[in-house]
């Protein structure tokens, strides 16, 4: 039996064979595309090549691509389990053409693997084709020698592939694996039976995009992308019944079941949770290794659904304590041979699930009283329906599920309002997608025109910084171009060729000056509104600037430097950081100003003072051995080949510049550094601290900031040693010594009060009133506080014997 891992293989080195490059699966967090929550398919990170935006040195590529289908148009969450074949994370097997081969030779290609690597019997398979494609009808059928009976042609629903709602798409043609041996029947215009064909690969005839506003237009070169779930194909190579069968699952469903002390295969009821426990586990392990922590909003909210609903799954079938994160960890080492990044983030993922289990099981106990108290106010009201509403509440507020909701309102004869509770979910789902494309606010028009007519701005500002000459391109006002900006009026500025880095990577934009021959405007801030366009806001200063004046640019020469110590100090700190805390730690974010650095990472607990105190140590030592930094530009692969650190998120070209901070450091990066790490002079930590489940911040100063952070301390402890009238060694054990002494005195001070108000109060005892054969005694006393009050009234009561004491 071939294991998945050599089917897996198998697919890539045959495409290598093939002239074929062998690329790596990309992050499931998608690279720069608001139009996606994760990446779903092999073709995700080639999405541009396809647009012909961006040029690659090869133009057929082969992957084994991580997917997640989850969210948005392809969302197979609620099937997993039950059904044989679908799952939130999964492996799709691809190979590329960017403009290079078409249909025929996909089409043989697909034939030749199929049948003669996989040995895949002619006589199982079928295909189906695009209602209208008569090419690749026949193609299948001529030159592959397929009967008309094993060709089907399906409408757009089945046959026409696209991304989204926008993207590329195209005709597309599936290969089906006959389960049952025989001639199984097949409809023309019906999607074939999945109880006798499972679809095996999907090729996709890449033709078309369809932008945002709907319309469709050819792509530059018709392109191929094919896709085949490593899953599905394992099953039917394995000879098994259902890809849980395969060796892919079988070891996390055994894990499952052994702890669970539930068998698989015995009640389908139960061997669904099993299933679902066996999914969502690896989801969880890859989402985690991917740099995402469980949250309330976009990618974090999926994490954390997929999450609870295995751990409540788990629940359900009578598990009590946490116990999902050992099956997480066990993913890692099912897998790492093929990602070999799980085994650095195998023990962070499993405490930040067990962690996860831990605060789950006491936000479900205290779901469980708000339920008891909804069915109180329900039934009350009479009404027999818990309002959809409040459910969703429940669930998205303390995770409680609406199936146990329903299951318990059952009991009480009370049922779910269903329609509210999805009302309230589809209103939450838009809330978090607006969220997390919420930096990617729709880009005024007019800079689309802007970019198209100016192309992308000459950035000049990695070397040259003073005097630079350009010209002026475009003018805005309160973002309409104009062709004169006058004297006190702001407004935007575009250059052919500028030396202001534009904010990004989590580096400020630059600022300083522009001038022409009489009038002079100060950059307040750049930035980009679309890649590569080079915004500069503006204020005149003196006289006025037209479209197509002759400027000389100058940055700020202070600010850039300061910002260029806090970058470098960001690489610096990010691998300090892998180094004590471990390999699992990346950057989830980051902000470099000149007067701080701010950097955001996974890890699972607050450091330790002594971990504070190593990672400074560690970029001290880096800044003192004064290491010139190395920048340079070269292939993606090959940068990534040479262990360059990419960020989640970030958008990489195939060429791709890294900074090397040799012998320490190396990633991609586009942002401005010093030219060698001495010229940091120090760092300093500021605070350590949690921004979310997961997610830590350290702040910290670099340069003259780090150095004013010492003077200041330096101040401090000089006006201590003054004012303490000792050395400065000295101040601690003083400083101990006086509050010692502090709390001495108050102590005898207190018991002193006591005895004054004690002997007042005693005095008094004669001047008790007697109202009305009660005696009353009334005091004013000083000093006491609450106790001593209480004590002295005790005292009082016990001499007065009956009577009342004010
Ligand atoms: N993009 C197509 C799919 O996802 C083929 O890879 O099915």
């Amino acid at each position: 039996m071939k294991t998945a891992d050599e089917i897996r293989e198998e697919f890539l080195s045959f495409f290598e064979a093939h002239n074929h490059r062998r690329i790596k699966s990309s992050s499931l967090v998608p690279h720069d595309d608001p139009t996606l929550l994760f990446t779903n398919a092999g073709m995700n990170q080639f999405k541009n090549i396809f647009l012909g935006r961006e040029d690659r040195s090869y133009r057929r590529a082969t992957t084994s691509q991580k997917c997640m289908r989850v969210s948005g148009k392809h969302n197979d969450l609620e099937e997993v389990g039950r059904t044989p074949r679908h799952h939130t994370f999964f492996e799709m097997l691809g190979n590329f053409s960017f403009g290079d081969y078409f249909k025929e030779e996909a089409i043989d290609l697909a034939w030749e693997l199929c049948t003669q690597v996989y040995g895949l019997p002619k006589e199982r398979l079928a295909v189906s084709v695009f209602e209208e494609d008569e090419d690749a009808y026949c193609l299948w059928k001529t030159r592959i020698g397929l009967p008309e009976s094993r060709i089907f042609r399906l409408g757009a629903s089945e046959n026409f592939w696209s991304m989204g709602n926008t993207g590329p798409r195209g005709p597309c043609s599936e290969i089906h694996y006959e389960l049952v041996c025989g001639n199984s029947k097949v409809d023309n215009g019906k999607k074939p039976d999945p109880a006798y064909f499972l679809e095996i690969w999907n090729l996709v005839f890449m033709q078309y995009n369809k932008d945002s506003e709907g319309h469709q237009t050819s792509l530059p070169s018709p392109s191929i992308d094919t896709g085949m779930g490593l899953e599905r194909i394992s099953c039917v190579l394995q000879s098994v019944q259902t890809n849980y069968d395969t060796d892919l699952f079988v070891p996390i469903i055994q894990e499952a079941s052994r702890l669970t002390g539930i068998a698989y295969g015995e009640d389908p009821e139960t061997d669904i949770s099993l299933r679902i426990l066996a999914d969502h586990s690896r989801a969880c392990a890859f989402l985690i290794d991917d740099g995402i922590v469980p949250g309330n909003e976009g990618r974090g909210y999926v994490l954390r659904k997929i999450l609870r609903r295995a751990i409540r799954t788990g629940k359900m079938m009578g598990h009590k304590e946490p116990f999902f994160f050992t099956l997480v960890a066990l993913v890692a080492n099912l897998m790492k041979a093929s990602y070999p990044q799980l085994k650095s983030s195998r023990d962070y993922a499993s405490r930040l699930v067990r962690a996860e289990e831990e605060k789950f099981s006491s936000t479900l106990n205290y779901g469980l009283q708000l339920l008891e108290e909804m069915f109180e106010t329900s039934i009350k009201k009479g009404h027999s329906e818990l309002p959809g509403s409040e459910v969703f509440r429940l669930y998205d507020t303390y995770g409680f599920p609406l199936d146990l909701a329903r299951e318990i309102a059952g009991e009480r004869g009370l049922a779910v309002s269903e329609k509210g509770f999805y009302r309230e979910m589809e209103k939450q789902r838009k809330r978090a997608r607006a969220s997390w494309s919420g930096g990617k606010k729709s880009v005024s028009p007019t800079y689309q025109i802007l970019v198209k007519e100016l192309g992308e701005t000459d950035f000049i500002g990695y070397s040259e910084l003073e005097q630079v000459s350009g010209r002026i391109k475009a003018l805005l006002r309160e973002g309409v171009r104009r062709d004169r900006l006058e004297d006190g009026e702001s407004g935007e500025l575009l250059l052919d060729r500028t030396p202001f880095y534009a904010k990004a990577g989590g580096q400020v934009g630059d600022t300083g000056n522009i001038e022409s021959e009489a009038s002079l405007l100060h950059v307040v801030d750049t930035y980009q509104p679309l890649p590569g366009l080079n915004v500069h806001r503006v204020q005149i200063k003196q006289g006025a600037f037209s479209l197509g004046d002759k400027v000389r640019s100058s940055v700020d020469l202070e600010r850039r430097r300061n910002t260029a110590c806090n970058h470098t100090a960001t690489h610096l700190l990010h691998s300090a950081l892998r180094e004590v805390l471990g390999e699992h730690v990346k950057q989830s974010g980051s902000l470099v100003e000149p007067n701080r650095l701010r950097f955001d990472f996974n890890h699972f607990q607050a450091m330790s003072l002594p971990e504070i105190r190593l990672v400074e140590e560690l970029v001290n030592n880096q800044i003192r051995n004064n290491i010139e930094l190395k920048i340079s530009t070269s292939k993606l692969e090959e940068a990534i080949e040479a262990g360059a650190m990419a960020l989640f998120g970030e958008k990489y070209g195939e060429q791709v510049r890294t900074v090397a901070i040799p012998g320490y450091s190396l990633e991609l990066c586009g942002g401005t550094h010093v030219g060698s790490s001495g010229e940091i002079a120090l760092f300093k930590i500021l605070h350590e601290s949690s921004i979310a489940a997961g997610v830590r911040r350290v702040e910290a100063l670099t340069g003259q900031g780090a150095i004013q952070r010492f003077v200041e301390a330096e101040d401090a402890l000089d006006q201590l040693s003054v004012d303490l009238k000792v050395g400065r060694d000295d101040i601690s054990p003083t400083v101990i010594r006086l509050s010692v002494e502090l709390k001495e005195t108050q102590k005898q001070l207190e018991k002193l009060q006591f005895k004054l108000a004690q002997r007042q109060t005693f005095d008094a005892l004669s001047e008790a009133l007697d109202v009305l054969g009660v005696k009353v005694l009334s005091k004013k006393v000083e000093g006491l506080d609450r106790a001593g009050l209480r004590s002295l009234a005790d005292q009082l009561k016990n001499k007065l014997e009956s009577g009342v004491v004010v």
